[in-house]
């Protein structure tokens, strides 16, 4: 059977509480941006983050979520996801995915990118806008009452066409008062997926992991936290927070300076 969570569906003042802490998230980015460079520490771009949040009188959801340390995650090159900010430079070359999610008023905005380091090789460029053209074809595929399946296929149908594969392990999400919570989104077909239909006022991340190599993941085991791929080649990723509207899909996490729909990196 086909369902969607009522439960989860938000009215109109809930949507609105979701755009603003979704553009304010946004903006945190946009502040962000200009310090991801050569030579800074993944370390010095989580304090811009934390400050900036705090400044404006909000909250960055990551800090002591499950117990994790920083205030937003930083995954370099062959790490997937949940990379912990460090004593790490940025040095030329680097793919960098910076994930930043914030609670403004008690609602969650999420949302990644990930930067080119310096002059960077083809084969990352290219797996990186495979990333950046999956999360947007996926959001392309929207339609209000449709099934979720339709973006894990979208997804793995680009990914493989380009030669890339995508991470099973961690998915998408519904968002809103809470962090994670339903619907899960998985970036690939499931059965689960196929029932679940995304109907106006649900709220939810898309956030492709591709990889160059094989899609599977190994687990930190020192830090329980940082994500590798097994093969060591890299992984790139994108994430928007998403509305689904009487309208279609609307992008709640829209950036002023970041890469829009059509970029080429
Ligand atoms: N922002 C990540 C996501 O997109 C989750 C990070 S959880 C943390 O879902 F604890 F590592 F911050
Ligand atoms: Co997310
Ligand atoms: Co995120």
């Amino acid at each position: 059977m086909l369902h969607g969570n009522r439960s989860l569906r938000l009215n109109r003042a809930e949507r609105k509480a979701m755009r603003a802490a979704c553009s304010f998230n946004a903006q945190l980015m946009d502040h962000v941006r200009p310090f991801i460079k050569e030579g800074v520490t993944t370390a010095e771009i989580d304090r811009v983050v934390h400050q900036y949040t705090l400044d404006y009188g909000h909250v960055p959801a990551p800090l002591g979520y499950q117990g994790f340390p920083k205030s937003c995650c930083t995954s370099v090159n062959n790490v997937i996801c949940h990379g912990i900010p460090d004593s790490y430079k940025l040095k030329s070359g680097d793919i960098i995915n910076v994930d930043v999610t914030s609670i403004v008023d008690g609602w969650h905005g999420d949302q990644s990118e990930t930067f080119l380091i310096g002059r960077v090789s083809d084969s990352a460029r290219e797996l990186t806008q495979c990333a950046f053209d999956c999360m947007h074809a996926s959001i392309d595929a929207l339609q209000p009452g449709c099934s979720v399946v339709v973006i894990g296929e979208v997804i793995v149908e680009i990914a493989t066409q380009r030669g890339f594969s995508v991470v099973h392990e961690y998915v998408g999400h519904g968002l809103g008062r809470r962090f994670h919570q339903d619907p899960s989104v998985p970036h690939y077909p499931t059965r689960q997926a196929r029932q679940h239909r995304i109907f106006p006022g649900t709220c939810f991340t898309i956030e492709p992991m591709i990889n160059a190599g094989t899609r599977y993941t190994v687990l930190d085991r020192q830090d329980g936290w940082t994500v590798r791929t097994r093969d060591n080649k890299p992984s790139a990723q994108f994430e928007h927070t998403i509305l689904m509207t009487e309208d279609g899909p609307e992008i709640l996490t829209t950036t002023r300076d970041g890469p829009q729909p059509g970029h080429q990196f």
